[in-house]
């Protein structure tokens, strides 16, 4: 599958919350395992783990309906990693949808304790998958409930570049992220949250930077440019107010 075909992808995906109980194809799942070897990360030196489970190796505290197949994805606790998940397992999102199968980001259900002990590595989130029950696809970028894009960004006069990660998704929809821009380089910022709403929500929140920033890569390379993940200590140390700093993306 080529570049383009998930570049058009993130103008129609979404959450698919409604699945078919019948596991998917054989060859399918085939394919997706191999398209997990493949992912990129943001950070090599983040070891990863994902596996392949299914419905009946998954709890959740909210009743909440089961698909026939989850990804269980882990990861070493290095700086970073979080937003790491977020940039490859978007990857998956946008493979799933761009070949016909429904996926949904899961940060409420766990996987089961043999699942947990399976890995060395920590837990850090599911992502549901599996054959549609309803519409995989938008079909008018209205039905994108987000915001727009002066409240997520400084930077005029690139909404083509841009749109693809005003439409991001993220978890309960917050779209935490801020941008700003010193010639080539888009900085890139995640909101401050007060102590209760972290303790929910900050572990989320990088992860969402991770699928923004996998967003905006894509963008840039499909507008002929090369996107370079970079880390700015100045910009790090004099954020928006409001905001901290995840990571900067050099497009030439
Ligand atoms: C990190 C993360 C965690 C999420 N957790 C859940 C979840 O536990 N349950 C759920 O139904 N949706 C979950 N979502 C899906 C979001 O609610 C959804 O992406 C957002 O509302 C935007 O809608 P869309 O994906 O259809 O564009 C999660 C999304 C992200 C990025």
């Amino acid at each position: 599958m080529e570049e383009k075909e998930f570049y058009s992808t993130i103008f129609k995906r979404k959450s698919v919350r409604n699945y078919e109980s019948i596991p998917i194809d054989e060859n399918l799942l085939t394919e997706i395992s191999r398209f997990m070897e493949s992912l990129n990360p943001l950070d090599p030196e983040i070891k990863t783990e994902i596996k392949i489970i299914s419905g009946e190796h998954v709890k959740s505290l909210i009743p909440q309906k089961k698909s026939p197949h989850y990804f269980a994805v882990f990861s070493e606790t290095k700086e970073g990693y979080l937003t790491n998940i977020g940039f490859m397992m978007q990857q998956m999102d946008l493979f799933l949808s761009a070949n016909g199968i429904g996926s949904c980001w899961q940060g409420i259900p766990k996987p089961t304790k043999e699942v947990l002990k399976s890995s060395n590595l920590h837990f850090v989130i599911l992502m549901a998958f599996g054959n549609s029950k309803e519409d995989l696809h938008r079909t008018n970028i209205s039905q994108f409930k987000r915001k727009s894009l002066d409240e997520i960004t400084d930077i005029k006069g690139e909404e083509k570049l841009l749109e693809p990660v005003r439409i991001a998704p993220s978890a309960t929809n917050s779209q935490p992220w801020y941008f700003t821009r010193d010639n080539e380089v888009i900085h890139a910022y995640c909101k401050k949250l007060n102590f209760l709403k972290a303790k929910l929500m900050a572990k989320w929140n990088k992860i969402d930077m991770g699928i923004a920033l996998y967003h905006l890569t894509l963008s840039a390379e499909y507008q002929g440019k090369k996107a370079e993940i970079i880390y700015d200590k100045d910009v790090e140390n004099n954020p928006p107010r409001g905001y901290y700093y995840i990571a900067s993306v050099k497009i030439k």
